[in-house]
């Protein structure tokens, strides 16, 4: 038994979907919770004005009964407001009448650090927009839509998860004069986020194979976030300048650590610490003072696109990141207790924390 998630969606197309399968019967859906964390994912100092116009919330298509899931893939819909001034620029099929709105233009200037380039040769399209409309990060309302569904799975295991910036354009606190200084050159900023997960017991996870290890998993789901170029569990890449002695995490007699710099997670498998992930956001591509291109209709030096794009997007990063470590444990947990029935994953999850005598959390 395990959780999938298929998404699909374009930027300015008319919506953004997931199927979820996997889930067990019996879970109540909070409504109000998954519309907060998409709001969560609009917000932060630095996004652009779009966010304002967009204001998501969800719909449920199948697989949910009155606020309970039904054992059954669940979809979920959360429209683009936006498509309204894209009607013929990004209509699924052919369009009629003049041109009118946006996207009508085809987009031949691609943005050095986006999918611009690689998009239009890869797929052979001549047109940017083809392969920006989906690279965008605009999809990643639907990963958290999926991700606060995986938050209330695994909250029924005591289980709580929660992103928070660390730092924006190399600024620990107070980063919003620095965004407000990139702002004004037309420039863009990265940062560090860090999702922190409580509540996990030992056992999730597995080091019998690399597709098991749940460090591995959670570092492909944070890098295959959009703009995030680097990825650590725990202490992560300080523990490489460490000796053994001040690396490791000693075990006291009731089997807790003294410390946590390996960040939950040893040999792939949790060890009932709270897990610590960390992920670092490049700046963002699409910048208002463009850097130097290509025009791919004329092969002439050029400027890149220049389109609407926030600034910063570190608030929003920590949100999606917490939806995809949220989404990997509660794989990890479906994968471990099984059951079509909630009451049958909970059952054995009391079962194995009863086995290997480990507190339940409250
Ligand atoms: C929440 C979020 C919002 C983003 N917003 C923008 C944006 O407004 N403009 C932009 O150029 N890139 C934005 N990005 C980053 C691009 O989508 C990303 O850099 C691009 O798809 C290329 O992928 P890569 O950076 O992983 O190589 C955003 C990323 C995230 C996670």
């Amino acid at each position: 038994m395990t959780l999938a998630l298929a998404t699909a969606g374009e930027s300015h197309g008319p919506a953004l979907v997931a199927i979820v399968t996997g889930l067990p019967a019996g879970l109540t859906l909070d409504r109000e919770a998954i519309d907060a964390d998409l709001r969560r994912r609009q917000q932060g100092y630095g996004r652009s004005p779009r966010q304002q116009l967009e204001q998501d919330a969800v719909e449920v298509l199948a697989g949910l009964r009155h606020g309970r899931t039904l054992g059954t893939p669940l979809a979920l819909v959360v429209r683009n407001r936006d498509h309204k001034n894209w009607t013929w620029g990004m209509s699924p099929w052919p369009p009629e009448g003049e041109p009118s709105g946006k996207g009508t233009k085809a987009v031949t200037l691609p943005r050095p650090g986006h999918a611009d380039l690689a998009g239009v040769l890869k797929y052979g399209h001549t047109d940017v927009r083809d392969a920006l409309e989906r690279a965008s990060a605009r999809h990643t309302a639907v990963q958290v839509a999926a991700g606060a569904v995986a938050k209330a799975l695994v909250s029924e295991l005591g289980v709580s998860v929660a992103g928070t910036v660390l730092e924006v354009g190399g600024v620990v606190e107070s980063w919003e004069a620095a965004i407000d200084a990139a702002r004004g050159d037309r420039d863009t900023l990265g940062g560090v986020v860090e999702v922190r997960v409580t509540g996990v017991p030992p056992g999730l996870g597995s080091y019998a194979s690399r597709d098991d290890r749940l460090d591995a998993r959670l570092a492909a789901a944070v890098m295959g976030i959009q703009a995030v170029k680097g990825v650590e569990i725990g202490d992560g890449f300080a523990l490489a300048r460490l000796r053994g002695s001040h690396a490791h995490d000693e075990i006291e007699t009731s089997r807790r650590r003294r410390s946590n710099r390996a960040g939950g997670i040893e040999a792939g498998v949790t060890n009932g610490e709270e897990i610590v992930v960390r992920a670092a956001m490049k700046p963002l591509p699409t910048l208002m003072r463009p850097l130097d291109s290509v025009d791919l209709a004329t092969g002439e030096a050029a400027q890149a696109l220049v389109e609407r794009s926030d600034v910063a997007a570190v608030e929003a990063l920590a949100v999606v990141a917490e939806s995809a470590v949220a989404w990997e444990l509660a794989r990890a947990a479906r994968e471990k207790f099984g059951g079509d029935a909630l009451e049958d994953l909970l059952a054995a999850h009391r079962a194995y924390l009863d086995r290997i005598q480990w507190p339940r959390t409250p």
